[in-house]
């Protein structure tokens, strides 16, 4: 059965919530189409542990040994748009209908530090259709992220909030947003300042408060772009 607050954001009684639970638990139970798209930023599938001076040093996030956490999880979505990080050391998701590039800047790179170029960028992957607007470069460049936990960074693989809002504003139609692999809360963060309502699911306890504390501190506008243009 789906939790009470859940179920309130599918019937437009609430604006959204973070649940902490494995999706995968989670997602058989939700009913076909009760989400207009998913965002997220799945387990990569490359056991990726930060070597940096962060409490989260050596540890690996859940479910990153293979894909098939994220392939099972996006397999309940066949119809919905979808957009998911990814790495070019594992497949793409089912369906991919293009590939975008978030530019991390200079500032930015993990991965083999023999080699002399940094891994200064990450893959989008992009499915389904209701994708609309201008038709711009497919780079995403904007304010860098703060990599260092002591100055602000909340989560090891956190995403900037404007890349994830320029990803929701070419979803005009979306409404209900999905992350099922939330982490510190940025899907659900960027939902809210777009006036959209938003589902976030987070396997890690630590995280999922993480997300609701932020989300608490977000501020949802007091008109959007759809209420605007559906004035008199
Ligand atoms: C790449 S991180 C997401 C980071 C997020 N984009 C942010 O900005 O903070 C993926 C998250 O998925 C969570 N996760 C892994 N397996 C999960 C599962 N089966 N159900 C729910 N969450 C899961 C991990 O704990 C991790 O926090």
């Amino acid at each position: 059965m789906l939790t009470p607050e859940l179920q309130a954001v599918l019937d437009g009684e609430s604006e959204g919530c973070i649940l902490c639970a494995d999706c995968l638990d989670v997602l058989p139970l939700m009913p076909d189409g009760c989400v207009d798209a998913v965002v997220t930023d799945p387990p990569y599938g490359i056991t990726y542990s930060s070597a940096h001076g962060a409490s989260w040093k050596n540890t690996c996030i859940a479910g990153d040994s293979d894909t098939r956490v994220r392939d099972s999880a996006l397999g309940y979505f066949k119809r919905e748009p979808v957009a998911a990080f990814g790495t070019w050391k594992t497949p793409p998701i089912a369906d991919t209908r293009g590939v975008l590039v978030w530019d991390k800047g200079s500032a930015s790179g993990m991965g083999d530090l023999s080699f002399p170029w940094k891994l200064s960028w990450e893959l989008i992957y992009v499915r389904g259709d209701g994708w609309s607007g201008r038709r711009d470069e497919g780079v995403l460049r904007g304010p860098t992220l703060i990599t260092w936990e002591s100055k602000g960074r909340l989560h090891p693989h956190e995403k900037p909030v404007w890349l994830i809002q320029r990803l929701l504003e070419r979803l005009p139609l979306a409404n209900v947003i999905l992350d099922p692999f939330v982490g510190s809360g940025t899907t659900c963060v960027a939902a809210k300042r777009l006036g959209r309502r938003y589902i976030g699911i987070e396997i890690s306890e630590k995280y999922a408060e993480v997300a609701r504390n932020r989300l608490a501190n977000t501020e949802r506008p007091l008109f959007t772009k759809e209420t605007q243009d559906a004035d008199p």
